[in-house]
């Protein structure tokens, strides 16, 4: 039987994330790009004349976007409406413009699935990462009462930061966290920018990320959390203390992990953890999903950005040097694509759950 196929709009499209959604999308089997998005500044024209010199992907644009013309994502919102089944949204834009833009295409009926952080602390808004709390999507049916609408809601998927040690950290729940001290060393494509447009990074770290601190401790417990009438309830626990730096990497955000444990397990039992772990993208075989979600690398200079990012095409974790510590049970490195699995990849396989659970009908 032919599979159900969606329309869909990319809101940002001419930015690196909105780059990697339409290279993601070309010829993907469920979601068929119907709309380009962007500032007024890109609409009218052409994609490949409003991306400009900011294309930053490997590959060239794909053919079907070279004769798409950009649309202006405040003011053209109403005619996306029986357009296209839902978007991908990752702009940058002050906090309160997103939110109301968000909701204002939920309210034409069109769900959102974001990547921007604006909506992340909504109570009845689900952050996802999908083989980690898919089950946190039933709670869009209290959102779409409280938005009125039949058909629109916002899912957001979470900072790209923490997908380099949240995965790694989730099998191990069994043992009981304690509590945990993350140093994240973060790729400029996480700030919008390549080489050419950041060159005070070359031979350089630059030891602040605007609140990426903030976010890096407190989104887990979000997506640790549990549904009670019609909201989420974040966990009151693990503690996570982060630091997060900007490193001369183009892609790839890697984590250098402690933790301590209730009950601390053996070297053998995070290794089998993390090997048998799988979520509903496996099970559900998501056409984004990993085969293997968690990657472990036994060389001691595993995994690197460079060498490993890519792995199952930039949606797997990985993770090395796990070994005892002094002051913590075990440290560790993690490591993650942070525009595939901590961005775009991350929302389509995020849609691809939201369309097999029948969100987009
Ligand atoms: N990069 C990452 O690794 C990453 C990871 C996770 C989440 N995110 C989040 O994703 C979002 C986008 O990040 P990015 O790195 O792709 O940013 P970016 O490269 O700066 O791109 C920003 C996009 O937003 C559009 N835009 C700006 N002002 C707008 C407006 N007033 N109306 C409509 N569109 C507007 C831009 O269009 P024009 O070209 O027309 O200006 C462009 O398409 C941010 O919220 C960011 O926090 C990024």
């Amino acid at each position: 039987m032919q599979k159900k196929t969606y329309r869909v709009g990319i809101v940002g499209a001419t930015g690196m994330v909105g780059q990697r959604f339409v290279t993601l999308l070309d010829g993907h089997p469920l979601f068929t790009p119907a709309a380009l998005l962007a500032s007024a500044r890109s609409a009218g024209k052409k994609y490949p004349e409003a991306v400009g010199d900011k294309w930053a992907m490997s590959s060239p644009i794909p053919a079907y976007a070279k004769d798409m013309t950009v649309m202006d994502a405040e003011a053209d919102a109403e005619k996306l409406a029986g357009k296209v089944d839902f978007i991908f949204c990752a702009v940058n834009m002050k906090k309160d413009e997103i939110r109301a833009l968000e909701e204002k295409y939920a309210k034409l009926e069109i769900p959102v699935v974001s990547n921007n952080s604006a909506h992340r602390g909504t109570p009845d808004v689900p952050m996802v990462i999908p083989e980690i709390n898919g089950d946190h999507l039933a709670v869009i049916g209290a959102q779409r009462k409280r938005l009125g609408t039949k058909r629109g809601f916002i899912a957001v998927k979470s900072n790209c930061s923490l997908q380099s040690y949240v995965p790694l950290l989730h099998p191990l729940k069994k043992y009981g966290i304690r509590c945990a001290a993350v140093t994240t060393y973060q790729a400029i494509s996480g700030a919008g920018k390549t080489f050419a447009t950041m060159p005070e990074i070359v031979d350089n770290v630059i030891p602040y990320i605007g609140g990426e601190e903030q976010k890096s401790e407190e989104e887990p417990l979000k997506i640790w959390g549990h549904i009670e009438n019609g909201a989420i309830v974040n966990a009151d626990g693990p503690v996570i203390t982060s630091q997060c730096l900007r490193v001369p990497v183009s892609d790839g955000h890697t984590a250098a992990v402690f933790v301590s444990f209730e009950k601390k397990p053996t070297k053998e039992g995070i290794l089998r953890a993390w090997a048998d772990f799988a979520g509903e993208p496996q099970a559900l075989a998501l056409p984004s999903a990993p085969k293997q979600f968690i990657h472990y690398f036994e060389e001691d200079n595993r995994p690197q950005p460079k060498l490993d990012r890519m792995t199952e095409n930039g949606m797997a974790v990985c993770a090395g040097r796990l070994r005892e510590d002094v002051l913590f049970d075990y440290k560790f490195i993690g490591l993650s694509h942070n525009t595939l699995r901590g961005a775009a990849g991350g929302a389509v396989l995020l849609a691809e759950l939201l369309a097999a659970k029948g969100y987009f009908d």
